[in-house]
């Protein structure tokens, strides 16, 4: 949610740490990286840079001269390097280079790290709120078994045998597929590579997962998909997303129920998600407010008040944008805004 120009960086050494500090500069949408350069044309940063679409370059005189930088950041860790900076950089730019670049770099990790342990600690928080639904959801293929099992101690008929033990798998599967569903959302975020994810199927995903943590009793649900929304990014985060705007937006509906709208749309090279409700509604002095860290206005134990907070630090990661239109007693709408990916084939995640 922010809207000043963005600062103009160039990076000079595409090794490791060249390579590091262009993935993370790059995941910061106040930074606009004008170019990478190295001398040795294999460096690992280079091919990263061009799978990120920044441009590569070996003429230094050029990227550091003619491109408005702002800040250049010398990782090459040579001291001829250091020196031509010094006589040749423009007047309004900034050099960092040797130990302060170090230690910038030494800040970004460890905050890069705080940043996903507090979104595992929110996620963690949640799922103690899913206790009562999952026992539940577990319970009733349990007792169906039960019941199943000791039908077949008294049957007799092969073909009632056979067809019962049919009904005890389909009970376990069903039982299986609720704790794999919380496993995989109750690890930590993998940190693999950004990919196309399929928006209506991580919404589907995210649905299921809410379902355990709060009651949809009286709950209306509409989905309006549009097939093959797609957006870039890490799918295990984007759940993350999804699953507290979902679970925000049922809390909000708990007094007198109501109907979640989940929507995706692809439109002019943007995909925008929209989860609505119809719920409480948020004040218009209190919507800045949603987004800060530990605002909540629920009781210890069902809010953190990190929900937001987290879901907004994802969506800035992933170069997107979040709206909120709210009506107190009406209900509130919650618009994400992706750049659209191509989707990707069968079996993507
Ligand atoms: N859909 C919504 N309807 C009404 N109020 C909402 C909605 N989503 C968020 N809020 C308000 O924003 C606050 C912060 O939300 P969040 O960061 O997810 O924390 P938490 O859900 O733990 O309280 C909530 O406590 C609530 O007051
Ligand atoms: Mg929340």
């Amino acid at each position: 949610m922010e809207h000043s120009d963005p600062t103009k960086v160039a990076i000079l050494g595409a090794g490791r740490g060249g390579r590091a500090l262009l993935d993370l500069l790059h995941q910061i949408p106040s930074i606009e990286i004008v170019g990478i350069t190295d001398r040795d044309p294999a460096a690992p940063g280079l091919q990263r840079a061009r799978t990120l679409h920044i441009p590569v370059t070996t003429n230094v005189p050029d990227l550091i001269g003619n491109h408005g930088v702002q800040l250049i950041m010398d990782v090459t860790g040579n001291p001829e390097m250091e020196t031509y900076l010094k006589a040749h950089k423009p007047p309004t730019a900034d050099i960092l280079s040797g130990s302060a670049s170090r230690l910038l770099w030494k800040l970004i990790q460890h905050e890069s790290k705080l940043e996903a342990e507090l979104l595992q600690a929110e996620k963690l928080a949640g799922i103690g709120s899913f206790a009562a639904g999952i026992a539940h959801d577990i319970n009733n293929p349990l007792q169906l078994i039960l019941g199943l099992a000791e039908n077949l101690a008294e049957e007799r008929d092969v073909a009632a045998v056979h067809e019962q033990a049919l009904d005890i798998i389909e009970a376990v599967k069903r039982t299986s597929a609720i704790c794999r569903d919380l496993t995989r959302y109750s690890r930590r975020a993998s940190p693999h590579e950004d990919v196309s994810v399929s928006i209506n199927a991580k919404l589907d995903e995210a649905l299921k997962i809410a379902r355990y943590a709060s009651s949809f009793h009286d709950i209306e649900m509409l989905k309006q998909y549009q097939p093959g929304a797609a957006v870039k990014g890490n799918p295990d985060e984007l759940l993350h997303v999804f699953v507290n705007l979902i679970t925000n937006a049922v809390h909000a509906m708990e007094q007198a129920g109501g109907t979640l709208t989940l929507e995706t749309r692809v439109l002019g090279g943007q995909v925008d998600i929209r989860i609505s409700d119809t719920g409480c509604g948020i004040a218009p002095e209190k919507i800045p407010e949603i987004f800060e860290p530990f605002f909540t206005t629920k009781a210890p134990g069902k809010g953190t008040g990190l929900g937001l907070y987290n879901v907004n630090t994802i969506v800035s990661k992933m170069h997107g944008q979040i709206t909120v239109e709210s009506k107190v007693d009406q209900g509130s709408t919650f618009t994400l805004t992706f750049p659209h990916a191509q989707p990707a084939g069968e079996g993507s995640p």
